[in-house]
């Protein structure tokens, strides 16, 4: 989609759709909805009036009332976008608002369209607080970009009534300067093609997405953003002693790929990093499809295992955002991909494999293989320098269980990072909710075999008892472990976003990656 930003009157701009926000800017519990629109155009306003007062919108998020002919404005419709409540409105309401907005063009064939800027000052500051400007215009594309996509690329009957051409039509004020729209506008493009990147990878089957495919892609868009990539294999993880990793690749055709990233901020001549700057590493788990192994899944749902690698997806999109994004801190990816597969010489319930860290573990169930990977992963990124850790994985049937599909699962063993994260991810508008990984909980992966088993001993706190395997890995490196089992795939359809994988976390890695920026 070519996507540009104008700043003009809304009225007079052509397009065959402009999109307004509403809000409703009612108080009280029970009030009926009193609807004002996010514009200081009088001529939006007045084409809007009527149906406004009809009472048959309501403005919800998600919701869209389309109007032909608007009255005084040179679009050939109007669509007018609900964002909700006008007291706590936020950036993530507006990056709903403009997805339901794209999302209700496409099935009318509608290839080109303009969304209006949010003024937040059309309304006096008892009904809204200032919208952030730049955080908003990011919002707003991020939306936008992301509704953008529907995952029928393998139909024959498909029709591609993508957008071609988006117009965000802003003013200037004293609110919203030129500088500060544009920059969040920028930065909006940026992270949602990284995060639609992701996307697009965790949609392939994994028939086409094998390891060494999702290794040719990373590579591939290493090359593109100027970020250094390795892909090694079998040989390289022998090398490496990665016991628990090549466990889980050998009993599949697929030979494995370790991808290895590496973003080194470029600093003015005479400028280096501080000795002790930190250095950040991005592990994901990238099973390209977990069939579960000898400890074999049932056959029900077994279909959306594809989705296994999307931790994976997360770290090699928030790589690419990086590499855009060019934040002074150093940043390595590691992604750890196989296939989890039973045949003749799979890895087996009982076995006792020796990890690179030099842990021993004992398997009680090859389908907790993910725990098995990152183990090498994270401690691998600690043998390449990295002094703070961050793992995405689809880990837990359990945190799905525990969290449902709203709010990713955090795990941390350092206060101190847990606070940055959370500073760090408020403009992101995904979800995620800490669980607890204290070393009380240590006894459930206590083996009597081995230093430690890769189940808990009772499935109770499933998600809890995968987290204090990799702890044992992350060791005391500062980590946060998220589980995304839960927010990476979307079920349904929603207003704003296509049935599919979400790229959840894209936005919040690389959030909290620039935090760190020097
Ligand atoms: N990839 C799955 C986790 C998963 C399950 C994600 C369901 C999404 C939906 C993971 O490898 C797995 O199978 N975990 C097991 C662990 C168990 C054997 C301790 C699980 O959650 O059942
Ligand atoms: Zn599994
Ligand atoms: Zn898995």
């Amino acid at each position: 989609m070519d996507t540009k930003l104008l700043f003009q009157d809304a009225a007079v701009f052509a397009t065959p759709m402009l999109a307004v926000f509403a809000v409703d800017i009612a108080t009280g519990k029970d009030a009926e909805p009193l609807l004002a629109l996010l514009t200081t155009s009088d001529a939006v306003t007045d084409a809007a009036a009527k149906v406004l007062e009809s009472g048959e919108f309501k403005a919800t998020v998600g919701e869209s009332l389309l109007l032909h002919a608007p009255n005084g404005l040179k679009a050939e419709r109007l669509l007018i976008v609900g964002l909700g409540k006008a007291s706590g409105l936020c950036a993530d309401e507006v990056r709903k608002g403009a997805g339901t907005a794209v999302r209700a063009a496409k099935p009318r064939e509608v290839r080109d369209m303009a969304i209006a800027f949010p003024e937040d000052h059309a309304l006096s500051d008892e009904h809204l607080e200032e919208l952030p400007c730049t955080l908003t215009a990011r919002a707003l594309v991020e939306g936008a970009e992301l509704a953008n996509l529907d995952y029928d690329t393998y139909r024959s009957d498909r029709k591609d009534r993508s957008l071609q051409t988006l117009t965000v039509i802003a003013k200037e004020s004293e609110k919203s300067t030129m500088a500060e729209i544009h920059t969040g506008f920028d930065e909006g493009l940026i992270v949602a093609a990284a995060q639609n990147f992701t996307r697009s990878l965790v949609n392939e089957p994994g028939n086409v997405l094998t390891p060494t495919v999702l290794g040719e892609r990373a590579a591939a868009m290493c090359s593109e953003m100027g970020l250094k990539c390795e892909v090694y294999s079998t040989a390289k993880l022998q090398e490496l002693k990665m016991g628990a990793f090549s466990a889980v690749a050998q009993g599949s055709g697929e030979p494995p790929a370790l991808i290895v990233m590496t973003y080194e901020p470029k600093l003015a001549k005479g400028q280096a990093l501080a000795a002790d700057a930190p250095v950040l590493g991005l592990v994901g788990k990238g099973i390209t499809f977990d069939t579960g192994g000898i400890s074999i899944k049932s056959a029900d749902g077994m279909e959306k295992m594809k989705y296994d690698m999307a931790g994976a997806g997360a770290m090699i999109g928030a790589m690419r955002a990086i590499a855009e994004l060019k934040p002074k801190v150093k940043v390595i990816g590691v992604v750890c991909s196989a296939e989890n597969m039973p045949d003749g010489k799979a890895f087996k319930p009982g076995d006792v494999v020796t990890a690179m860290s030099g842990k021993t573990i004992e398997i009680i169930n090859t389908d907790a293989e993910g725990r098995l990977v990152l183990a090498d992963g994270l401690h691998y990124a600690k043998t390449l320098g990295c002094t703070h850790l961050i793992d995405a994985a689809t880990l837990t049937g359990a945190c799905v269980v525990a969290l449902g599909i709203l709010n990713v699962g955090l795990f941390s063993n350092d206060e101190a990072t847990w606070d940055k994260f959370q500073q760090a991810i408020k403009s992101s508008g995904e979800r995620f909710w800490r669980l607890p990984c204290t070393d009380d909980y240590k006894d459930q992966i206590k083996s009597q075999i081995a230093d430690i088993m890769n189940t808990g001993k009772t499935r109770w706190g499933g998600a809890i008892s995968a987290a204090m395997f990799l702890k044992e890995f992350a060791g005391d490196t500062p980590w946060i472990h998220l589980d995304i089992a839960g927010c990476a795939w979307n079920d349904e359809n929603k207003p704003w976003l296509a049935y599919g994988p979400t790229g959840v976390a894209v936005r919040s890695i690389v959030e909290w990656v620039r935090s760190y920026d020097s």
